[in-house]
């Protein structure tokens, strides 16, 4: 049986007083996206650092192609590629010289390297900036260079930090097309991201990391599921229309709504037609809302739905 791409079994790690992960388990498979989807301070960086060798945990372990991130350090990294990280780019050489340069440092054959650099460059639409030393690049082009140059040697397993956070959504939407192209070749990406939509277009399987520990996993239809496609949000004047909306709404949909202060909220597959059975009832009894809003669900909203159930919510 050949080991998956990577594995990760009951990791801990703590700086001090702080738990930054606390028992992580997860398995990613070959030529698979997995997202660890968390918010800042999730937990996130600390598995990709343990994963990439650059730290090492407390107590589990952790492996990449069947191998040990401790024990076989240096064979991992002939494996892997990292974005941000070590694969740092030097802002006064051009985009080509980078990628010339790390192909030298990764040891790619000098016969190929050429070949390579001009390939990654075409696809990250680099090639009209090539020349250029970095320094004047913008966010988004020096990003899809970072991307390209953790990408010089091939590696069959590929991290991806928080690729797209503060990027434009033309540089987002272009990254988000080389992993695709790239999973389709047969790498494996393990991609950490802020973003449930980013993780949604991209991955086939999601942990969601919080406080440490994986408070969910599934593909995304099994956690849209649980979170429902849209959310409605109903804020009422009074605290008794509240409580009288809440007890409407619970037995209109079959569970009941969150509610922050004098705001429900549902989650809903069907968000037009929820909303409207939702008015429709609450105009049945005079109960009016002050205020309405039919949105995507944000991290929070998953979170919320995500945690209801384990007990484990915050
Ligand atoms: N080197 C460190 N020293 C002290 N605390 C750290 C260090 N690295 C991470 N942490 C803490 O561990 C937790 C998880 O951090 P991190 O893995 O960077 O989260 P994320 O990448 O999801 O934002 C946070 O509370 C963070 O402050
Ligand atoms: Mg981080």
């Amino acid at each position: 049986m050949t080991a998956p791409a990577i594995l990760v079994e009951h990791v801990r790690k703590s700086f001090g007083e702080v738990t930054a992960l606390d028992d992580v388990s997860f398995k990613v498979e070959r030529g698979e996206v997995f997202a660890l989807l968390g918010r800042n301070g999730a937990g996130k960086t600390s598995t990709v650092r343990i994963l990439t060798t650059n730290s090492t945990p407390d107590a589990g372990r952790a492996e990449v192609l069947g191998l040990d991130t401790v024990r076989q350090a240096a064979q991992v990294r002939n494996r892997i590629g990292l974005t941000g990280q070590y694969a740092a780019v030097d802002d006064n050489l051009t985009g080509r010289e980078n990628l010339r340069l790390i192909g030298r440092l990764t040891h790619v054959p000098r016969r190929e390297l050429a070949d390579r650099v001009d390939g990654l460059l075409d696809r990250f639409g680099l090639t009209e900036v090539a020349d250029r030393p970095v320094k004047g690049y913008s966010g988004g082009t020096r990003r899809r260079l970072d991307v390209a140059s953790a990408l010089v040697h091939k590696p069959p397993v590929l991290f991806l930090d928080e690729p797209t956070t503060g990027l434009d959504l033309e540089s987002r939407l272009a990254l988000w097309d080389m992993v695709k192209e790239l999973v389709a070749e047969g790498t494996a990406v393990l991609l950490t991201t802020q973003y449930l939509e980013e993780a949604d277009r991209l991955a086939q399987q999601i942990a969601v990391i919080d406080g440490g520990r994986v408070v969910a996993e599934g593909s995304p239809a099994e956690l849209k599921a649980k979170v429902g496609a849209s959310v409605v949000e109903i804020g009422f004047a009074q605290e008794e229309l509240v409580r009288q909306a809440a007890d409407l709404l619970t037995r209109l949909e079959g569970s009941a709504p969150q509610r922050e202060g004098t705001v429900l909220r549902l989650n809903a597959d069907d968000g037009a037609a929820a909303t409207m059975r939702a008015m429709t009832i609450l105009d049945a009894h005079s109960l009016m809302p002050t205020t309405l809003a039919l949105r995507e669900p944000s991290l929070d909203d998953a979170f919320l739905a995500l945690t209801a159930h384990t007990g484990e919510s915050a």
